[in-house]
């Protein structure tokens, strides 16, 4: 049912020409901000997953953290921040991934997984995919198994999702937004 979710889509607050003209800024803080919809969004989430199948969730910095941290304390499994740059004390590995204007980058711990550690990618929302590609790359680099992602919002026009299963990635999403 594509509207099971309407309720929480009314709590998503659309804002035109930001940043730029043209664009219409799906902003989940107004989500946030309702206490009884951030839950029932987690919940939601968590009923589409086998959490049997996951070891850890990588969250990306900084929205998916929200979502990444929510899902790690109901399902008590541990969390890998995937962080912008330069953030991480320990040994780290890093990737470069292409925004729409300029580049920006990703970094892990190396000890963060081990070969076969089984990772729930998360963030709020996907686009292009690009930022979760990376996620993916970034953890699959250090032999972790990625299969599974999941997001609050998807924008299916901008092709993320299609791109993460291309890679072998299901996602799932709780909300899509047609158009842009
Ligand atoms: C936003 C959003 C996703 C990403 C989606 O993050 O939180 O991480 O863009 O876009 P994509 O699918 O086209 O890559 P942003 O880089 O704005 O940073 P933030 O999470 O730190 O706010
Ligand atoms: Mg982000």
């Amino acid at each position: 049912d594509p509207d099971a979710n309407a309720d929480l889509a009314v709590l998503v607050r659309s804002i035109p020409d930001h940043p730029r003209p043209g664009i219409l800024f799906r902003d989940l803080s107004t989500l946030l901000l309702d206490g009884w919809g951030f839950r029932t969004a987690i919940d939601r989430l968590i009923a589409t997953l086998d959490a049997g199948r996951v070891d850890l969730i990588a969250g990306i910095e900084a929205r998916g953290f929200i979502v990444a941290s929510a899902l790690s304390y109901a399902l008590t499994k541990g969390k890998i921040m995937l962080r912008k740059s330069g953030k991480l004390p320990g040994e780290a590995v890093g990737i470069d991934y292409a925004l729409e204007y300029g580049t920006d980058r990703i970094e892990m711990h190396v000890d963060a997984v081990r070969p076969g550690t089984r990772v729930l990618l998360v963030d709020d929302l996907i686009a292009t995919g690009g930022t979760a590609l990376a996620g993916v790359s970034l953890l699959r680099g250090q032999g972790a198994v990625v299969e599974e992602a999941r997001f609050l919002v998807d924008l299916p026009a901008l092709g993320g999702a299609d791109r993460l299963a291309a890679q072998g990635v299901a996602c799932r999403s709780l909300l899509a937004f047609p158009g842009h």
